[in-house]
């Protein structure tokens, strides 16, 4: 029996910024998907999938799922005409859009079969398989999902556009911070969304550049200001990183709401995370009995899914 786990993660600042090099900041959260495999007499493989999922998320992923996996096996040269197995994906890693899912369950996977074949592979070359299943849910994952998911922590990533390895770095605070994340029970497509953006980008490359620019001046200051632990500059840079979302269109109504709910019960700044156009949102709260009030004003406003996390240490 081969096991492996990828931790679930939230995008801080950057998501699809990343995508066109741009510096991004990730931190892993606690909860994990987990991958058992184990030998089947049959040749072939399956995949069981018994992820807690926001409804309509498995099956809106079912086809990228299939892709991925298959793009894992071949990158790992594991040849299943010979041989079967089966892999049980799940662990506490509930699945919505923006909470790498997709990158948990590859990471997860390529973990599993690392230990089943004892392939002996280096933690840098679990993250490049699970680059490669990633590429299963959308062609061109700027391969911070899976960094965030392999390393687990904070992270500052950037992707290098020639190809080769992106740099990051990890980063440790001296304090946990306190992250409320909420889902809009909405399933975007990743591909779909990324498309846009590139669509919307290629017609204005005037307005690409004004944006991006803000949009990198506004990230070292995240940067710095989450190493000094200052709050409320981080709440206030999550803000203005919302509203640069809001304008590449990829936030939507239901995002917008649940940032406003959280906003207005005391989160100090709020954004949606990950691809956007439904999937969560995250909102950063100054303690944790404060994270559990903007929680209850979420709940109340029947967001689909709310989730406690913390990050940083
Ligand atoms: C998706 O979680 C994050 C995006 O920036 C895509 C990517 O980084 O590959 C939208």
């Amino acid at each position: 029996m081969g096991l492996g786990s990828g931790k679930g993660k939230t995008i801080l600042f950057g998501e699809h910024f990343v995508v066109y090099g741009l510096p991004a900041l990730a931190a892993g959260i606690s909860s994990v998907t987990t991958a058992k495999l184990t030998r089947v007499r049959s040749f072939g493989h399956t995949l069981v999938d018994n992820r807690p999922a926001m409804p309509g998320y498995k099956k809106e992923k079912y086809e990228e799922q299939k892709a991925s996996l298959e793009n894992i096996l071949r990158h790992l040269n594991i040849d299943t005409t010979k041989m079967g197995f089966q892999i049980d994906l799940g662990g506490d890693l509930v699945c919505a859009s923006g909470i790498g899912a997709s990158a948990a369950s590859c990471v997860a996977i390529v973990r599993s079969l690392n230990d089943e074949f004892k392939l002996g592979l280096t933690e840098e070359q679990v993250n490049e398989a699970a680059y490669e299943g990633e590429k299963g849910y959308h062609g061109t994952p700027s391969g911070l999902d899976n960094t965030a998911s392999t390393y687990g922590g904070l992270v500052w990533f950037e992707r290098d556009l020639g190809g080769g390895r992106p740099k990051f770095e990890k980063l440790k605070l001296k304090k946990a911070i306190h992250l409320v994340i909420a889902s809009t029970g909405i399933t975007a497509s990743t591909k779909v969304v990324v498309e846009a953006v590139k669509i919307k980008k290629d017609a204005n490359p005037k307005w690409w550049d004004e944006i991006s620019e803000k949009y990198i001046q506004l990230v070292h200051k995240a940067k710095e200001a989450l190493i000094q632990l200052d709050l409320p500059k981080v709440g206030e840079l999550m803000n203005e990183n919302h509203e640069l979302l809001q304008e590449l269109t990829v936030s939507c109504e239901e995002l917008d709401n649940l940032v406003k709910v959280a906003r207005d019960s005391g989160a100090i700044g709020a954004k949606m995370t990950g691809t956007g156009r439904g999937g969560n949102m995250i909102s950063l709260a100054p303690d944790e009995a404060a994270a559990k009030q903007i929680a209850k004003a979420l709940e109340k406003a029947k967001a689909p899914g709310v989730w406690l996390t913390s990050f940083g240490l």
